[in-house]
């Protein structure tokens, strides 16, 4: 069986992380741009103000994405560079650039699939109270239109926002990630239910002001965990901790994903959350509940569970387990379970928006970067991803984790994810073994992973 004939091969990057040009053009300030100000909060003072440069060399890396043979690059817009002040006056040149990038990822036979928010919050609607200010619902909205308008004669594929547990979580929380709150539950609560509406009301906007029939997703984390074994107790207690809440933070999937597509809050989640719940207007969880084509799930690890005598979900991982420069656990399964628990849930095709992992990449003496632990790891997922297909799951793509290295948030420049490695000084771009290995996988619709 294998992968469909209409499985869609990609990789992603995300604005701040690839653009750089921050202070350019009237772009308006992010709340990332503002973090990588603060002393001590990103890795050696690294900032995404130049990144990868992407911004002035959009066209070639279209031409190189093209060359790798991606069918799709999954990009995100950055709302004030659109919007400098979030909402209101449109910068032109902004607008022009994913204008411009669009048409020279179809020129190249790549198809992008945009995300309208990848956490570059405009800084000014920041100011006025941001996430936690009811209005950023139609300010949002808005600026989908804006996007919508220009590029949807062209871009059929949608994902409203990357990951609300992180730029909730550790951005609104831990205080890791821009803002760089730590606010307290309730206000955590405030500002999930408005970007819950806020991705509802985005997707009204895209259904109907889009030129051309839009396929509609949005990408949160997924927060994966694996049965030790196959028996049916450790799988049981596997879906349920997958799908439960356990604690006040943002490390779940259901209280993101419920009201998206189910409609409503999770019953656990509201019993644990009774103290700081939001006011829940009426309507609110309909406009939060709008028809999505995909599934769209990022998915990097997950944790091993087993059933205990009473049935109840012990999480128990190997010691000594393998792991990625992040110290993120090489558990090729989560992409089996992952989609499959998603799929029994969620009844929707999954696409997985993200997967890969970072490593000690440099260039080798012969100047070619040998990442032979990324084609391994790849391989490893995507046997299990093929796996779940095959057991059923409506897998629709895959989008490697990224396409080249980048400003990877709080970690800054130290962690290289990319398929293709980016000499920061020199903006230099060379493809890894991984980017080769992976056109013959695109090739060949993914039968090369049998070879080991
Ligand atoms: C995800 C983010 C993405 C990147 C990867 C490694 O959580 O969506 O921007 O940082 O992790």
């Amino acid at each position: 069986m294998g992968f469909p004939s209409d499985f869609v091969w990609g990789a992603a990057a995300a604005s701040y992380q690839i653009e750089g040009g921050a202070y350019e053009d009237g772009k308006g300030l992010s709340v990332w741009d503002m973090m990588c100000r603060q002393p001590d909060k990103i890795w050696e003072g690294n900032t995404g103000a130049v990144a990868c440069d992407h911004y002035h060399r959009g066209r070639e890396d279209a031409r190189l994405m093209g060359e790798l043979g991606l069918q799709a690059y999954r990009l995100s817009t950055c709302w004030p560079r659109v919007l400098p002040e979030g909402t209101g006056a449109v910068n032109p040149k902004g607008l022009a650039f994913y204008d411009e990038l669009v048409d020279a990822l179809l020129e190249n036979g790549v198809q992008p699939w945009v995300t309208l928010f990848h956490w570059d919050y405009p800084y000014a609607l920041f100011c006025r109270g941001g996430w936690l200010n009811r209005d950023s619902v139609d300010w949002f909205a808005d600026y989908t239109g804006v996007i919508v308008d220009r590029l949807s004669d062209r871009v059929t594929h949608w994902m409203t926002q990357n990951e609300p547990q992180c730029y909730i979580g550790l951005g609104h929380q831990t205080g890791e990630h821009a803002p760089g709150l730590r606010l307290g539950f309730e206000e955590i609560l405030l500002a999930t239910h408005h970007s819950l509406l806020a991705h509802g009301k985005s997707v009204q906007v895209i259904r109907a002001r889009a030129k051309t029939p839009p396929v509609v997703g949005a990408a949160p984390v997924g927060v994966v965990k694996m049965p030790a074994t196959t028996l049916p107790e450790d799988v049981d207690a596997a879906r349920t901790l997958m799908f439960s809440i356990t604690g006040k933070d943002c490390w779940n999937n259901t209280w993101f994903a419920d009201p998206v597509v189910l409609g409503n809050y999770p019953q656990d989640g509201l019993d644990l959350f009774a103290e700081e719940m939001p006011e829940i207007r009426d309507g609110d969880m309909a406009t939060i509940c709008q028809p999505l084509d995909f599934y769209g799930v990022n998915i990097y690890n997950g944790q091993v569970v087993r059933a205990d005598q009473d049935g109840a979900a012990v999480v128990q991982g190997p010691d000594g387990p393998p792991l990625t420069t992040m110290t993120w656990r090489v558990s090729p399964e989560s992409l089996y379970w992952g989609p499959r628990f998603l799929y029994e849930r969620y009844k929707l095709p999954v696409v997985v928006t993200e997967n890969g992992m970072a490593n000690t990449d440099w260039v080798h003496l012969d100047g070619k970067v040998h990442d032979s632990q990324r084609i391994d790891f790849l391989t490893r997922y995507l046997r299990a991803y093929r796996r779940a297909i095959e057991d059923g799951v409506e897998g629709k793509g895959y989008f490697q984790w990224s396409i080249m290295d980048n400003f990877e948030w709080a970690h800054g420049y130290k962690q290289r994810f990319g398929l293709v490695y980016v000499d920061f000084a020199t903006q230099q771009r060379i493809p890894k073994d991984s980017a080769y290995w992976y056109r013959e996988v695109i090739a060949s619709n993914g039968a090369t992973i049998e070879q080991p």
